[in-house]
């Protein structure tokens, strides 16, 4: 590991969420963060997070704000043990004032956690005076939430499952050139959702079909990752909405349940299987939460936002590009 000492007590970096076309769901070890399976996603260019972290002696504790507000409890915690890992690999003493925006609304349930560790883990490891590899950034990203190691890298985006802290990152498998995909994200709910998904993958395992969706992981990434190669929308369209499916069979079934889907959920779900019958190439999936990612052709993204916007129950409809990497600012 090359580490160089910059002697910067501040830093920020700007990070894309990302959407997953083949799902990250449950845990083999819930501490390092290590997956039960390997997953793929798409970061999401236009909705940026922007963080800055200052490592400051005059503090006496970790600071979070954001937005503009204040932070405590279990957000400034999870911020916190993020940065303890910073100060470890530093061996730095100080405490740091952590001021996080994100230019997408919050609190409509886009996971807003990937973008998030993905810029804090840049932010604090630069501030640190720690220039870290790709890779290195990805594993630490991944100590935060799972998922925000995949929006270290830029593009389209693997992260191989790994078997401890040293081997679970993701790498890009492609540009954000390569294919010009739009995820219209259809917006139905803005309720914060009653179970998150740390709490989620640990269920994960009670569910009896769990055993099977994680079995057949290895066939749809190789499918998928062909579709994202090749460009071929059919191919990539029915592998994501069969992930999907099966993420969410897991949930349905586990115990205690979880269902996140609302009506409005369904009825984006359906028009898009119709519009895709009748030729328009569109699909979807969803993460842990009601709203639906449509993903299709940036070619015919306007047809399909002005679509989702008649149906009833859509609050609001965003629109996201392949995004780049995490990066300083
Ligand atoms: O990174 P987490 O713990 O928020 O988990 C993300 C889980 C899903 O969004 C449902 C799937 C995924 O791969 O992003």
């Amino acid at each position: 590991m090359e580490c160089y000492h910059l002697y910067m007590t501040t830093a920020t970096a700007q990070a894309f969420p990302n959407i997953a076309f083949i799902k990250y769901w449950g845990n083999r070890d819930a501490h390092f963060r290590i997956p039960s399976n390997a997953s793929i996603s798409m970061n999401l260019g236009g909705l940026e997070t922007r963080t800055q972290v200052t490592f400051d002696p005059a503090l006496k504790n970790d600071q979070l704000t954001l937005n503009g507000k204040p932070q405590s409890g279990k957000s400034l915690e999870r911020v916190s043990a993020v940065l303890d890992l910073v100060r470890q690999m530093a061996a730095l003493q100080r405490f740091a004032r952590v001021e996080s925006n994100n230019n997408f609304p919050t609190g409509v349930g886009i996971a807003s956690s990937a973008s998030a560790f993905a810029a804090l883990s840049l932010a604090a490891s630069a501030a640190a005076g720690l220039a870290l590899s790709e890779a290195e950034l990805s594993r630490l990203a991944r100590r935060g939430s799972g998922s925000a190691c995949r929006s270290v890298p830029g593009g389209f985006v693997e992260w191989q499952a790994g078997e401890d802290d040293l081997t679970s990152y993701a790498f890009s498998i492609a540009s954000p050139g390569h294919w010009d995909l739009s995820d219209c994200i259809a917006i139905v709910s803005q309720a914060p959702k009653p179970t998150g998904s740390t709490e989620g993958h640990a269920l994960a395992a009670s569910s009896p079909l769990q055993a099977a969706r994680l079995a057949d992981t290895p066939r749809r990434l190789d499918f998928c990752r062909r579709a994202i190669l090749d460009r071929d929308f059919e191919a990539f369209a029915e592998v994501v909405e069969q992930d999907c499916h099966l993420m969410h069979a897991v949930m349905i079934t586990s115990t205690p349940p979880l269902l996140y889907w609302q009506p409005a959920t369904l009825a984006v779900m359906q028009a898009v299987m119709d519009w895709r019958k009748n030729g328009l190439p569109v699909c979807y999936t969803i993460d842990a939460g009601p709203n639906v990612h449509v993903l299709c052709p940036t070619a015919s993204a306007a047809q399909v936002i002005s679509g989702l916007t008649l149906i009833t129950g859509v609050e609001k409809v965003l629109a996201a590009r392949p995004g780049g990497p995490t990066h300083l600012v």
